[in-house]
């Protein structure tokens, strides 16, 4: 675990240990490394959201180890188990470090992915008498999968557990979790932008003190009029990129126009 959280913090990523737990949980056979000189040098992770979808993350190699090949090695194993499982598909989200190793894998680029960052100690007002009437969560499996596109209920369980997760009964949901360096806003999917802002209000009024990253897919107009509505200001720029794992296989349905928030670059 120590090597592990430190190449995400050689890299100035937010996971913390926890996030990595949640990975090595979830995905027991799907996480690979490579150690040299006694450590953990190089790491990828795929979660499978069985049968359609693998999600790989936490492309990682040590500064000291590279350009020697180990990422695409990991890769290239990664992809031979996920195909032997029969899972149809394979995405990722792509810094622009790690792009062209994946473009070399046969990725296609699928559609742009943003994380915005809002500065602590903002405020914001919410709309006068307007109450938030938001419930526990409570998990819906057909739901989240008519949007994000594959069934992905044990992530949301581990990253529920870990907060009080609130659902707008109705519209959907909204997640969030710590991290390294800022709370982290998402997953959420919701109906309707009006739902989709009380669920961020209620969150932003629960962390006006902390720094948060929020990641969303700038396709969905709505989720950009909030971020900027509500102080977020973009900070970074990744491309989501898909492979199909088995000849002709379809693509995944899904409608980015409900997903205000991704659950993460590592889970899609
Ligand atoms: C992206 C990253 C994982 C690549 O790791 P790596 O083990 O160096 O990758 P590889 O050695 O397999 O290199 C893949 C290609 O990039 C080139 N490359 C990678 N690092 C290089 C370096 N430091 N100098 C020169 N070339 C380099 C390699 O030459 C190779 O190209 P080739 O196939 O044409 O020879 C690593 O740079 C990293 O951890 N970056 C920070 C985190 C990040 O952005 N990860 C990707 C997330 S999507």
């Amino acid at each position: 675990m120590p090597h592990l959280a430190d190449l995400s913090r050689q890299a100035q990523w937010n996971q913390t240990e926890a996030d990595w737990t949640r990975l090595l949980t979830l995905a027991p056979a799907g996480c690979f490394g490579i150690e040299a000189d006694g450590r953990i040098v190089a790491s990828t992770t795929a979660i499978s959201y069985a049968p359609e979808l693998a999600w790989i993350g936490m492309v990682l190699t040590h500064p000291n180890y590279r350009g020697k090949g180990m990422a695409t090695a990991l890769l290239e194993h990664t992809l031979g188990t996920v195909k032997a499982q029969g899972t149809r598909i394979a995405k990722l989200d792509a810094t622009s470090e790690g792009r062209p190793i994946y473009a070399k894998l046969g990725f296609k680029d699928e559609c742009a992915v943003e994380r915005w960052r809002r500065a602590p100690g903002l405020r914001f007002e919410t709309p006068a008498g307007e109450q938030h009437v938001l419930h526990p969560y409570v998990i819906d499996p057909s739901f989240d999968r008519a949007y994000f596109g594959a069934y992905r209920i044990p992530l949301l369980q581990s990253l529920a557990k870990q907060i009080e997760p609130e659902y707008f009964v109705g519209h959907g949901y909204a997640l969030h979790r710590p991290g390294a360096q800022a709370r982290h806003f998402g997953p959420s999917v919701v109906r309707t932008r009006d739902a989709a802002r009380r669920l961020l209000e209620s969150f932003l009024a629960k962390f006006p003190n902390d720094e948060i990253f929020w990641d969303l897919l700038p396709d969905n107009s709505d989720a950009i009029q909030l971020a900027i509505d509500h102080g977020f200001q973009p900070a970074r720029h990744l491309v989501r990129m898909s492979l199909a794992c088995q000849p002709n296989a379809l693509p995944l349905v899904h409608n980015n126009s409900s997903v205000f928030a991704i659950a993460g670059f590592e889970y899609g």
